[in-house]
């Protein structure tokens, strides 16, 4: 093939492969643009860079002319076959739905979308698009869509669990409504168990309520970042005192490094995470046991906020997923104890846009450390 043609084809396939994703468009302009400035010696510069800028795109994507495979980059060679370059485009991509559009030659055809699963992996699905170039040539484009269709996966259980989450107690409250209405003569002692009960169960209703309302809002400023600059030791004292009832005979200590703890947050959202992280102490802590609160420097940019428990502790298969909604290591202990299984939901989400990190670790018999690390302000926020 000719320089120029090869030149042209491939500026062609990837401006059509560009058109998803800003840096590569922004790579195509740059790279028309060095096509159009560049004296007659330095296409060879440009048309050297394009085995490279076709590798570097993480999708599979191939040229194809007269249903023949032209190109195909790393990746449409570890999906398809090593060997695809000059094979028949349908042998390529076997797949039904694909075929009658693949095999179509004429020019100028709109591009064409079709959700395609069998490709590769079993079960993963793609998108693949085919787009028109120049000269009757055609970019096939295939786009995973696990994580797409995960995230669809993710909110449809979320609305099924949190419905499930209010339905039980919600169940338990008409149940008890029926037993009062229908039974004539309840004595006294038993409806006022039975309102205690009712009580208990509306409670929860709206713990639950209150937290998937501080999760949605966490989450729809997550872009957002916290403007505040918020010094986290009266923090820790005032949310120390707010617990306190809770917390009963047992000891919270707040063990404090030296110097300032200042960091750019939400003061609010900063109160709730470390109200998270010291309710859970309490409740999967033993009895009497003490709860730490430490606050200290983690370099000159960090500080870290850790909340240690001697608790029963978690096992350590489950710690990855206890940031997942709903997710409990015991739900029946939790409920038992008013959680909601949102707690460590909303510390994540909370640390996220905070720019932090979370670090849970555990020993099961022992107790658990939670560990969020927060950037400090930036000296111009701080003179603020
Ligand atoms: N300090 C801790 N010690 C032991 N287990 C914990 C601790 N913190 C959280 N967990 C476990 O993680 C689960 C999720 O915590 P969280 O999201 O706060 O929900 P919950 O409302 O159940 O407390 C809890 O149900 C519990 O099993
Ligand atoms: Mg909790």
């Amino acid at each position: 093939m000719a320089h120029g043609t090869a030149m042209a084809l491939l500026v062609a396939a990837l401006a059509a492969a560009a058109a998803a994703t800003a840096a590569a468009s922004l790579l195509w302009r740059r790279l028309r643009a060095a096509r159009a400035a560049a004296p007659a010696g330095t296409h060879a510069l440009v048309r050297d860079a394009v085995p490279d800028l076709l590798a570097a795109f993480p999708d599979p994507l191939l040229v194809v002319h007269d249903r023949r495979v032209l190109i195909a980059n790393q990746a449409a060679r570890d999906l398809l076959g090593a060997h695809i370059e000059g094979s028949d485009v349908r042998l390529a991509i076997r797949h039904p739905a694909a075929a009658e559009h693949l095999a179509r030659n004429e020019e100028g055809q709109a591009p064409v979308r079709i959700e395609l699963v069998g490709l590769g992996e079993l079960g993963r699905p793609w998108e693949l698009t085919i787009a028109p170039l120049s000269g009757g040539r055609r970019l096939v484009r295939l786009v995973d869509q696990s994580q797409t269709r995960a995230a669809e996966q993710m909110r449809v259980d979320f609305v099924a669990n949190a419905s499930h989450e209010l339905r039980t107690p919600l169940a338990t409250l008409i149940g008890f409504i029926e037993t009062l209405q229908d039974e004539a003569a309840v004595d006294p002692a038993t409806r006022q168990r039975f309102v205690g009960i009712m009580a208990g169960e509306a409670v929860r209703m709206r713990d639950l309520i209150d937290d998937l309302m501080s999760l949605s809002r966490i989450e729809a400023d997550r872009f957002a970042p916290p403007r505040e600059t918020v010094d986290l030791r009266p923090l820790v004292e005032e949310v120390r005192e707010a617990v306190k009832p809770m917390a009963g005979d047992r000891p919270i200590r707040f063990e404090r490094g030296a110097g300032e703890a200042l960091v750019a947050g939400d003061r609010g959202q900063l109160a709730q995470m470390l109200t998270n992280l010291i309710v859970n102490a309490l409740k999967y802590g033993r009895a009497g046991s003490r709860i730490r609160v430490r606050l200290a420097d983690a370099g000159p940019d960090l500080v870290s906020l850790a909340v240690i428990d001697q608790g029963e502790g978690i096992p350590a298969d489950h710690i990855p997923r206890l940031t997942e909604r709903f997710y409990r290591v015991d739900p029946g202990r939790s409920r038992q104890v008013g959680g909601t299984g949102l707690g460590l939901a909303i510390v994540k989400h909370i640390v996220l846009r905070h720019r932090g990190r979370l670090d849970i670790r555990s020993k099961p018999g022992v107790g658990t450390t939670v560990e969020v690390t927060l950037p400090r302000a930036a000296p111009a926020a701080t003179a603020a």
